[in-house]
């Protein structure tokens, strides 16, 4: 059985690694060997969509990820530029040799890429995370999640609602598999490991004192005056406190005509994940606009503020302690003041967000060869 793991982008890389150990565990304890029809072969390709350092490769070595087999470097674009390179190409190699199974994860090109291409080649596709939905067709996330649902073949989710969105979407439970998050698996593996990063100790940030800042949605970053107005709006409503904001090569473009600056505002390179995480563990707060980080301080239990209007992760909202702020610049200082006032949430973790999801996807793998719905193609 050969199946093909795709990542393409930063926010793939923490979700695909407990996956390749789940396998690789499971190789070595069913004693199958490599060639056997059960024995679980996989090729881990790497898109290329994100490719500096700090946005890939520090990734791979932190989390033990191995090289990928192959690296399909299709760098940066436009939306449909990044498509069409990284559809071509992945044509290519499954010309070669036809995958038994493509498995993606989250919402990035490269997910809708990589299935489009291999559903038309007959190859059966597994969506990790799929089923989720923010109905926000302005956000390219939400139209690759859509498209790749609708030839999905497994859907591995993380929560109820994603199994429900998918139910009223005419998908039948015999798809849909109910496994957990497994960012979560890679945060919660990682826990004990975090680093602390430099700028702690520079700027001689106390626990709990300090905001963590992270903007990259073009909704957010692709207007200067509103990027502006909202990052302005953030410090003054901070008061006192320092706010790190690692920048996204995105935001970075854009900022850096800008020429905002304050001396509680400090700007830092994309951290790498186990420096990253120790910043929000020990944050007061993080204010976001991104999907995972909701994910990753619900389990911690940081507040968090989220620049959007929706969101995809409503239970982050329901149980856990993020909070939709909005993306108008006004509404960051009330926002900030209610949490100054002590009177944020505090949540719970969602249901099977325990560390073992990458398991039960590999679990129920195994489990779809052997009742048939899943064959090698020899
Ligand atoms: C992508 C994902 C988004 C995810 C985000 C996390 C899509 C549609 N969006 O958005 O869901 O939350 O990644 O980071 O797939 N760049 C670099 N170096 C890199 C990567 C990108 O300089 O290593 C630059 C590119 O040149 C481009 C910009 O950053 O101008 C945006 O990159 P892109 O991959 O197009 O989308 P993201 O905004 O990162």
């Amino acid at each position: 059985m050969l199946i093909d793991i795709i990542a393409g982008a930063r926010p793939n890389f923490m979700k695909i690694a407990p996956i390749i150990k789940a396998i690789e565990k499971a190789n070595k304890e069913s004693g199958e060997a490599k060639g056997s029809e059960h024995f679980l072969e996989y090729r881990l390709i790497h898109t290329g969509q994100h490719y500096d350092r700090n946005m890939s490769g520090a990734f791979f070595e932190q989390l033990g990820i191995p090289e990928p087999h192959m690296n399909l470097e299709s760098g940066s674009g436009t939306q449909a530029e990044q498509t069409g390179r990284i559809m071509t190409r992945y044509e290519e190699v499954l010309m070669d040799r036809k995958s038994d199974l493509c498995m993606v994860v989250g919402d990035v090109t490269s997910t809708m890429a990589c299935s489009i291409t291999a559903k038309k080649m007959g190859v059966k596709i597994a969506h990790v995370e799929g089923g989720i939905r923010s109905r926000d067709w302005t956000m390219p996330e939400e139209i690759n999640r859509v498209a790749t649902d609708s030839i999905t073949d497994f859907f591995f989710t993380t929560s109820e609602v994603a199994n429900k969105n998918l139910r009223n979407e005419g998908v039948s439970d015999e798809q849909i598999f109910f496994v957990g998050n497994t960012m979560i698996d890679t945060l919660l593996g990682n826990l004990e490991r975090l680093e602390k990063p430099g700028v702690v100790d520079e700027q001689n940030l106390s626990e709990g004192s300090y905001f963590v800042m992270t903007l990259h949605r073009p909704a957010n970053v692709d207007e200067e005056r509103k990027l502006k107005d909202l990052v302005e709006n953030i410090v003054e409503g901070a008061e006192d406190e320092k706010i790190i904001f690692p920048v996204h090569p995105r935001t970075r473009k854009i900022l850096d005509g800008l020429g905002i600056s304050h001396p509680n505002l400090i700007y830092t390179d994309p951290l790498g994940y186990l420096q990253f995480i120790w910043l929000v563990k020990y944050s007061r707060a993080v204010i976001t606009d991104s999907g995972g980080i909701t994910e990753e301080t619900t389990v911690m239990g940081i507040p968090c503020l989220t620049l959007r209007d929706n969101t995809e992760r409503p239970e982050t909202i329901t149980q856990g302690t993020n909070e939709l702020i909005g993306t108008n610049p006004d509404s960051v200082k009330p926002a900030l003041q209610k949490l100054m006032s002590g009177s944020w949430k505090s949540g719970s973790i969602p249901e099977k967000w325990d560390g073992k999801a990458a398991e039960r996807i590999v679990g129920h793998i195994q489990a779809l060869m052997q009742n048939g719905s899943l064959k090698p193609h020899q």
